[in-house]
């Protein structure tokens, strides 16, 4: 508590919600920052959908012809009655592949944070995979969670897509990889998708498509603050920017206030000078040996490592080194 500024200690009091304190701490912060766990409310997740669909948007794309060609090989990796664990499962798309590869899979296990789309997607599957236990956990999967009981007996497979680590920064990623071990116990596999360096037209077009989703996408986070915090943000006073940092190998994605303003939420003034920019998210591209060197460094062993025809993504197995 001592340590806390008064700024912050103002904002835990229970009338403001935690979005409320993330967004004034964010952009009362220099540089201004927002977090991009707040992206996904209803019209987020929406547009997320409609962004894997995009021509620019190549990772979608590429991970699930990846899945589709080499799941059997990836299944071989597990052991011979597994629950398979997925971290963030969302529309569990990706997992279908993985039960269609892998008759050693007894159990799923889905780990997402709304337990709402959790329920819906369990009946489904319930529904589409008589002989599976689909066992669906809510919680944020970034934090200390209970795996079901009734999965004691059976190996672990952890199946962490769609280049999510790549959101992390490198120290969060190396945390989660061995709060991931942690969960999994001895002998798990882990698979993980990643998105790979490329060259920088493609990278950057991936995050600046031309139906500019990604930009609704991104200024949507002032537009939900408008909505739930009654916020006063003029969308059409910022712009969307999304650029790759070669020397950190991430794309950058931020909104640029188009000219000097003034903004209040919940009663606080947030003032932006022109051009200045709220950096709302990054996503780290890696080559197969800098993630190898990453999951080495947090408990894990890489054994395989697939891409796609273009190199453009990478899916790898790792195995929870002893
Ligand atoms: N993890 C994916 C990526 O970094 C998906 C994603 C997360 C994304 N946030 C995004 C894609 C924002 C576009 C814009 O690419």
């Amino acid at each position: 508590m001592r340590f806390q500024s008064v700024v912050a200690r103002r904002l835990s009091e229970d009338r403001y919600s935690a979005f409320a304190r993330d967004v004034i701490e964010g952009l009362t912060a220099r540089p201004k920052r927002l977090s991009p766990k707040y992206f996904y409310d209803e019209t987020g997740s929406r547009l997320f959908e409609e962004i894997t669909a995009l021509p620019e948007y190549y990772p979608t794309r590429c991970e699930l012809a990846i899945l589709g060609a080499h799941a059997p090989e990836m299944a071989r990796l597990f052991p011979a009655q597994t629950a398979l664990i997925e971290f963030g499962s969302g529309s569990s798309k990706k997992a279908r592949l993985m039960l269609d590869a892998a008759p050693s899979i007894a159990a799923y296990v889905p780990v997402d944070i709304s337990s709402k789309w959790l329920a819906e997607e369990a009946a489904r599957l319930r529904r589409d995979y008589a002989r599976l236990a689909v066992l669906p956990v809510a919680a944020d999967f970034t934090e200390s969670f209970q795996l079901p009981r009734s999965i004691a007996t059976l190996g672990r497979a952890g199946f962490f897509p769609g280049s999510t680590i790549g959101n992390f920064e490198p120290h969060q990623a190396r945390a989660f990889l061995q709060h991931a071990a942690g969960i999994l116990g001895e002998d798990a596999i882990l698979i993980v998708g990643i998105d790979l360096v490329k060259d920088e037209g493609t990278l950057t077009a991936a995050y600046n498509d031309a139906a500019g989703v990604t930009a609704r996408f991104n200024l949507n986070l002032l537009a939900r603050a408008n909505r739930e915090l009654g916020a006063d943000f003029d969308l059409a006073k910022f712009s969307h920017q999304a650029f790759y940092n070669r020397e950190r190998a991430r794309i950058e994605m931020h909104l640029v206030s188009r000219s000097r303003q003034k903004t209040s939420v919940c009663g606080r003034m947030i003032e932006l000078g022109e051009c200045e920019t709220i950096h709302t998210e990054n996503s780290y591209k890696f080559t197969v040996e800098s993630f190898g060197t990453l999951a080495r460094g947090a408990g894990w062993t890489p054994v395989a490592a697939w891409s796609d025809a273009d190199g453009y993504f990478s899916v790898q197995a790792l195995r929870a080194a002893k």
